[in-house]
């Protein structure tokens, strides 16, 4: 399974128009030689309960900002600064890595399209989680979840939006510039994005709580269909469009993606592409409710409703930097159960569920 060294690379792949980039393709992590340690699950014992961003307390909606903030206010190579955490997601999906540990240089790495997108997505934002908390000094930190597959969460939530830039004493730390100006609030999420649909708000709501069905449900009846198809050493990266992408990952995933992206920027900066995705706190609450998804899926507790078993997808493995700023090496055989990282979802609504098409 795909190994993660300290070696790294400029990203080149995926990008599509590279002398344009906004953003940086050298993703590579400080601390190149950097012992990696061996993951021990957490032992504190409150549990961090992930909110709806669309209503979130005011006080949970301040130490929000106030630890995004920090992490803007860190120097650049900090390991856990704004950059260097959304430096991660390019290095890993747009070809920083390659699979030298495991005897295949000549290949990159990617973690997308196939069953590795939901682990690394869980990993990443669990460290993500407690690096705010630390920041911030609460360990009951938690990130907000943006509720998209519920009507009320069904757009921008204001959140990352109001008062724009903010001001110099009282910056926004969740806005960002490079957003699709036809989609900010109260425009309704178009969970199949694929160009501009002229649905009404009602009919895009009914039009989203259906696709949910049938990519929670339908479509997602065992782990290869939910999770994406294997991928191992030396398979090559795995193009965007193959038949091996998880229902979720090629569904609302990605049109969510796509329709929060700039499509006025060269590469759809930010959330369009790669590895830009990371500068916008979007990106972070997006995958927190796909990252609920997966709970979800497997709560309904319905026959091929579970994670893959194979050793393959078992002992794959990547490497993070803590709260402590310690590199630690994490396998999907230790993601699969919230509660043993300490962290939940707070209850909302799940109308798709009885809206079935
Ligand atoms: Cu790593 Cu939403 O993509």
């Amino acid at each position: 399974s795909p190994n993660i060294s300290s070696s790294c690379k400029t990203a080149a792949m995926g990008i599509g128009n590279m002398k344009d980039a906004v953003r940086t393709r050298a993703c590579c992590p400080p601390g190149k030689d950097k012992p990696i340690k061996t993951f021990v699950f957490p032992k504190e014992k409150t549990v961090k309960m992930r909110w709806p961003a669309h209503r979130g307390t005011p006080e949970n909606i301040e130490k929000y900002k106030k630890a995004i903030q920090a992490m803007r206010d860190l120097p650049d190579d900090h390991p856990h600064s704004f950059i260097q955490q959304a430096k991660i997601h390019c290095a890993y999906c747009n070809g920083g890595y390659t699979q030298v540990e495991n005897g295949f240089p000549d290949i990159d790495i990617q973690i997308h399209n196939s069953w590795l997108f939901f682990p690394f997505h869980r990993w990443y934002l669990y460290f993500y989680e407690r690096i705010l908390g630390k920041l911030i000094n609460d360990p009951t930190f938690a990130l907000p979840y943006w509720n998209w597959d519920n009507p009320t969460g069904m757009t921008i939530p204001s959140i990352f939006e109001e008062g724009g830039k903010g001001t110099k004493d009282n910056p926004n730390s969740l806005f960002d510039a490079y957003r699709d100006g036809n989609h900010l609030p109260p425009t309704i999420v178009d969970l199949n994005f694929s160009g501009e649909s002229d649905a009404s708000c009602l009919e895009q709501i009914g039009i989203n709580l259906s696709t949910m069905y049938r990519q929670m449900v339908s479509s997602a009846t065992s782990d290869t269909l939910f999770f994406g198809g294997k991928y191992v050493a030396g398979d090559p990266p795995v193009a965007n469009g193959a038949k091996s992408i998880g229902s979720i990952e090629a569904g609302c995933h990605t049109a969510v993606h796509r329709w929060v992206g700039d499509s006025r920027m060269p590469n759809n900066e930010d959330m369009g592409n790669f590895y830009s995705a990371g500068y916008d706190p979007l990106f972070y609450v997006h995958h927190t409710n796909v990252d609920r998804m997966w709970k979800i899926w497997k709560d309904l507790g319905i026959p091929g409703h579970s994670e893959p078993t194979s050793s393959d997808w078992l002992n794959a493995s990547y490497v993070f930097y803590d709260e402590n700023e310690e590199l630690v090496r994490v396998y999907n055989k230790d993601s699969v159960k919230i509660e043993d990282l300490k962290y939940g979802y707070e209850r909302s609504e799940i109308p798709w569920l009885k809206g079935r098409p």
